[in-house]
């Protein structure tokens, strides 16, 4: 696909960057959601990047990004309440200074949706004990390493709460609406606590979560009730949390039941706004489904549909990034891409969307940068490991990496692109 000679409009310090997690990389012997699935009693290393990481990290130099998302896996670092494996810390330690030697920005997560075993079972989120347990956490990460600016406290805390109280289907494996409101209430109080002591450790650290952002539409415009739906889950879904944000009250509401308003101390504590963008969602409301909503993707723009069967909407990041720019503050897409075999339908999905940042830039938007999700194959949360979102594809019997033409398309992308 050849890219078109065009004025740069990215800024310099634009982050080109990819985002990974560490459980979906490496696993862990000690994280609850090992024993959750059983595809991992198969493959519990998945692709051993634990020990394989140095050579991963060289494939970030070869796209020639500036940034690299990355998450700390907890359960390694705390296997046991009252036991730290300096072994691990120094691991991740090591991860951060060979960033810093190729000068990539690392940007650490403290949460990606993995807990250590012994936290799941004694202080599960909806406990109030989980607030001190993961702050204590947060305070050793940031007084022990060295060389991070960007940190996000949580991924997706929406799906979390989605995943662990509401569907079930991810740890803690509850379908449970008050504790659900618990959980939500502690998760928040960590970011905002969090933010805290991460700002009295690290000098200019930048803070944020990354929030899962979809655009939603009515099954069939026609129906009112479809209508009402799509309305109710965009403000939830997308704008509660920015609401929040700015005022330090939760407002939860959906058609037919009570509202509820949740305090958190988060009123402000955010330097910026991380946004993780894949899809659109049409919505029909439906009796007979769980809370009367049914969810389904449909190709209508013809964009297709990817492997996962979610809708290619690549202008609908516009509409996310607008409905952020609320916040005033800068903007970071933390996680973008497609789950796919062809590697051809890779490089279309990602140009569509570096385009859509071009054009939102050129419209003033404050984005400083793109974290294309991700570097190599992995393990996918409910699917497994034929998922393929890598630009790298990994045989997971001989564990051998093979780049694929997207790798090659994205180095091209960020050099064409960029003012680097
Ligand atoms: C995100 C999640 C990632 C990854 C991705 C693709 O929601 O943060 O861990 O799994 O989806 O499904």
């Amino acid at each position: 696909m050849r890219e078109r000679q065009k004025k740069k409009i990215f800024p310099l310090d634009f982050q080109w960057g990819v985002a990974t997690s560490a459980f979906q990389l490496e696993g862990s012997p000690h994280a609850d959601w090992t024993s959750w699935d059983p595809v991992l009693t198969r493959k519990p290393n998945i692709t051993d990047h634990y020990r394989l990481f140095r050579e991963d990290l060289k494939i970030l130099k070869e796209l020639g990004v500036n940034a690299y998302r990355f998450s700390l896996e907890w359960s390694r670092i705390q296997p046991r309440v009252d036991t730290w494996d300096e072994e691990a810390i120094a691991h991740y330690q090591e991860v951060i200074d060979i960033l810093r030697s190729y000068r990539i920005e690392p940007m650490v997560t403290l949460h990606h949706f993995t807990h250590p075993r012994w936290f799941m079972e004694r202080s599960p989120w909806h406990r109030t004990a989980s607030i001190e347990k993961f702050l204590r956490f947060t305070e050793m990460m940031v007084s022990t390493l060295t060389g991070v600016r960007y940190w996000i406290t949580f991924n997706e805390p929406y799906v979390i709460l989605l995943g662990g109280y509401l569907e079930g289907c991810t740890p803690p494996g509850l379908r449970d609406v008050p504790r659900s409101l618990a959980a939500l209430k502690n998760i928040f109080i960590c970011h905002g606590k969090a933010y805290d002591i991460i700002h009295r450790y690290v000098p200019h650290a930048q803070v944020s979560v990354a929030h899962n952002m979809s655009v939603f539409a009515p099954w069939k415009r026609w129906n009112p009730l479809d209508r009402l739906l799509k309305k109710s889950a965009n403000f939830f879904y997308n704008h509660s949390i920015i609401n929040a944000f700015q005022t330090g009250i939760f407002i939860i509401k959906f058609p037919f039941s009570r509202e509820v308003e949740i305090e958190v101390p988060i009123k402000d504590r955010l330097d910026f706004f991380g946004i993780n963008y894949y899809t659109r969602i049409h919505l029909r409301f439906n009796p007979l489904k769980k809370m009367g909503v049914e969810l389904r993707h449909l190709d209508i723009d013809g964009n297709g549909l990817t492997n996962l069967g979610w809708e290619i909407h690549p202008r609908g990041l516009e509409k996310v990034l607008r409905y952020a720019s609320r916040l005033d503050l800068p903007l970071f897409i933390t996680e973008n891409g497609i789950a796919s075999h062809d590697t051809e339908e890779k490089v279309k999905y990602m140009k569509k969307h570096v385009d859509v940042i071009e054009k939102c830039l050129r419209d003033g938007l404050d984005v400083r940068g793109y974290f294309y999700w991700t570097l190599i194959d992995n393990y996918e949360w409910l699917q497994g490991l034929d998922v393929r979102f890598g630009l790298y594809r990994v045989d997971f019997e001989t564990l051998k990496r093979t780049p694929t033409y997207a790798a090659t398309y994205y180095a091209y992308l960020i050099q064409s692109r960029s003012n680097m």
